[in-house]
């Protein structure tokens, strides 16, 4: 029996994380959710992750993050309760829950634009919904909890195929439709030069994708040494640190007969390293909505008439980004936040053959009460640490 299950739902508590401001987040009892909408359900977490974007609001960079809040939008359970309109979901569904939250009947809902849809956040026009990632995109309670309420059950939520890996089905809710589209967006030809700003779990999936697509040679570029070393291992490909390169935009050149690279993917976003002055103005001074220096760095090294595929979350203000370059050198920029709903067919296609194993990218795995440390291990780039899963008490039984 589910934890308080005895008691009317209302009063029933769960643990969840709990913001408590930049770099402070605890686990808490929080009230047990509720369905608010017929179209709604509860899920019963089994598996949940921290991303790259959750250090966003981890560190304060995204507007509106209010104290008391849940993150966590990558997160796999068990169906426990439907709203009386859901049709497709049953309790008992082993589900995975795309990031996005779609209404799927929108304008671009239709488009299959799953992450730009116009109903379901009432705060923005720029961004949907997402679960746990503060009051700008939509304000949703997260799933690094023991339950969450998802809305439009009947989008959003997939059935985890029988015999798959609970670990590979939940980087199917983010990491690798992300990775994947990076590569799909950057439009890649066969025997194209393919660079990868960061090697972050995203930055690891687009260059292991980067093959899918065709690529002739993928080149990583980071500045943490056990990451290069892994996706080396993991992605088949080039990694080099920009701290040891005189400047990396140069040595891109250099290595393209002087002509670019053909697509330049940013897996990196507002929180780059490597100039001081977008580092202070950005991320310091908060003068600009974070530092661009790998968008600079991709549009600089990218040759003419080249792709630069953003999935780099950058915040909806200015930003310091050269688009002088952009016009004289007639680049395409694509940049979206991904479409796991229409991405999630395909990629549970290339798990399942052994095309992508994302599991293997998991360094650690956390009991969700201890979610502070795990924040600050996956913060501080400590212990060798590429991709954090949670796992709730009741899951761990
Ligand atoms: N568009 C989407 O749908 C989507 C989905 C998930 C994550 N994201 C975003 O993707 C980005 C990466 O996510 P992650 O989980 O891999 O995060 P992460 O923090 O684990 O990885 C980011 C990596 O970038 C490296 N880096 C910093 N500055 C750099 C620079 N100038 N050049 C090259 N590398 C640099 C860091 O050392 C780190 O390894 C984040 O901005 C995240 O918000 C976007
Ligand atoms: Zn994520
Ligand atoms: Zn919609």
């Amino acid at each position: 029996m589910p934890l308080g299950a005895d008691i009317l739902p209302n009063e029933r508590l769960m643990l969840a994380m709990n913001y408590r401001g930049p770099f402070r987040v605890r686990v808490d009892r929080k009230p047990y959710p509720e369905i608010l909408h017929p179209g709604d359900a509860i899920v019963r977490v089994t598996r949940s992750c921290i991303c790259g974007s959750d250090l966003h609001l981890y560190h304060g960079l995204v507007p509106d993050t209010r104290v008391g809040m849940t993150f966590g939008h990558e997160f796999i359970g068990v169906v426990e309760a439907v709203g009386p309109s859901v049709e497709k979901l049953k309790v008992g569904d082993n589900v995975m829950v795309p990031f996005n939250i779609a209404c799927g009947q929108c304008a671009f809902c239709r488009q299959e634009l799953y992450g730009n849809c116009h109903e379901s956040n009432p705060q923005a026009t720029a961004v949907g919904g997402i679960f746990g990632y503060s009051h700008t995109a939509g304000g949703y309670e997260g799933g690094q909890a023991e339950y969450v309420r998802v809305p439009y059950a009947d989008v959003g939520p997939t059935v985890i195929p029988e015999g798959m890996d609970p670990d590979d089905a939940v980087l199917l809710t983010d990491v690798v439709p992300t990775g994947y589209q990076a590569a799909e967006m950057a439009g890649i030809q066969t025997g194209d030069t393919v660079v990868v700003f960061g090697a972050g779990p995203i930055g690891i999936m687009a260059a292991k994708c980067a093959w899918l697509f065709g690529a002739g040679r993928v080149i990583v570029i980071d500045h943490i040494e056990y990451r290069l070393e892994f996706v080396r291992n993991y992605a088949n490909c080039e990694a080099y640190n920009f701290r040891s390169l005189e400047d990396p935009v140069l040595f891109i050149k250099k290595t393209t007969d002087w002509l670019g690279a053909d697509v330049c993917i940013d897996a990196v976003g507002c929180e780059a390293a490597g100039n001081a002055l977008q580092t202070i103005t950005g991320r310091k001074m908060l003068l600009q909505a974070g530092s661009a220096t790998a968008l600079h760095w991709a549009i600089n090294s990218v040759k003419k008439g080249g792709i630069v595929s953003v999935v780099g979350v950058y915040g909806p203000t200015d930003n310091l980004v050269p688009i002088g370059n952009v016009v004289n050198k007639g680049l395409t920029i694509r940049a979206n936040q991904a479409s796991v709903k229409r991405l999630l067919p395909k990629m549970i296609g290339h798990v399942q053959a052994g095309r992508l194993n994302p599991k293997e990218i998991i360094t650690h795995r956390i009991p969700l009460e201890e979610i502070a440390e795990a924040y600050h291990i996956f913060s501080a780039k400590r212990d060798n640490c590429i991709k954090t899963v949670l796992i709730p008490p009741s899951a761990r039984i």
